[in-house]
């Protein structure tokens, strides 16, 4: 499958490993049109920091997060698990890092021993929450159905989704990839909310080393962009972020980020350094 060179003509063509920008034009007008009108999409770089750290490691990593960080131009979202929430929630209070929770219940309260209800984080500090990881899919049983509930929960929690889709290796290789993206996509149309952000992350290139390539992180990221148009409105479809995660480093996020339609990442290992994070968002500045 193959997109037009310049979808939507949001940015100039890009394609080079420096993203494609004229080195004399300023980045945020070359890539970043700033009005809304205009399609502009504000980079979002996000860290999943899954089953990691304890308290004082995350403290340590948000204070090397906001030195590093200064004023930037990227949203930056991190996403520790429940227990580092109120820590990491306070260390980065006032700053421009926003905190999301890795679950939630798809209900608001109840007899759920061991969830996480919406309210509950976002009255831990968070502003976001992912749905759908692969993990949790893997690992919990997380049908189409459950995520959607779990999306219609963080509406109601005024919670900003962050919907994870994605092919496992398998279904890849069955040639099944853009079957599998309008699946899981289609099953949470129906909640999505003003705002959200979808996530791309092959099941195949998380955790394993091997990042998909920009020519095929591309193809996903325009397949889903063109699904959203169809279901949304191809000028909304425009201006709605969709992040690239699997195996991601500051050495390949460049290639990928040069890409039309790969507005930011979900990060995983490399999130945990908070240089290696750090790296990658400076390439998307
Ligand atoms: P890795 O960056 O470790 O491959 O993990 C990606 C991911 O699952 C982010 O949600």
């Amino acid at each position: 499958m193959t997109g037009p060179a310049n979808p939507g003509g949001r940015r100039p063509p890009v394609g080079t490993a420096s993203g494609g920008r004229n080195p004399t034009t300023p980045v945020a007008s070359a890539r970043y049109p700033a009005t809304p009108a205009s399609g502009g999409r504000r980079p979002i770089l996000a860290a999943n920091w899954k089953m990691h750290l304890l308290r004082a490691e995350a403290v340590a990593h948000c204070r090397a997060l906001r030195r590093g960080l200064g004023s930037s131009s990227v949203r930056v979202v991190v996403f520790p698990s429940f227990p580092l929430l109120p820590a990491v929630a306070a260390e980065l209070a006032e700053s421009d890092v926003a905190v999301g929770a890795q679950d939630l219940h798809p209900e608001d309260k109840g007899a759920h021993t061991g969830d996480v209800s919406g309210a509950q984080v976002a009255d831990a500090g968070c502003s976001w929450v992912l749905c759908g990881h692969s993990e949790r899919r893997r690992d919990h049983g997380e049908s189409d159905e459950l995520v959607a509930r779990k999306v219609a929960a963080a509406v109601r929690s005024k919670l900003c989704p962050l919907v994870c889709v994605g092919e496992t290796r398998e279904e890849r290789a069955a040639g099944r990839t853009l079957e599998v993206l309008a699946r899981q996509l289609a099953a949470v149309a129906p909640v999505l909310p003003e705002r959200f952000v979808l996530a791309y992350e092959p099941v195949w290139a998380i955790g394993t080393g091997e990042v998909a390539t920009a020519a095929t992180a591309q193809e996903a990221h325009r397949f889903l962009r063109g699904r959203l148009g169809e279901l949304l409105g191809a000028e909304r479809a425009e201006t709605l972020p969709i992040l690239y995660g699997g195996s991601v480093t500051p050495d390949n996020a460049a290639g990928l980020f040069a890409e039309s339609d790969v507005d930011g990442f979900l990060v995983g290992g490399a999130s945990l350094d908070p240089e290696k994070f750090l790296g990658i968002i400076t390439v998307c500045v």
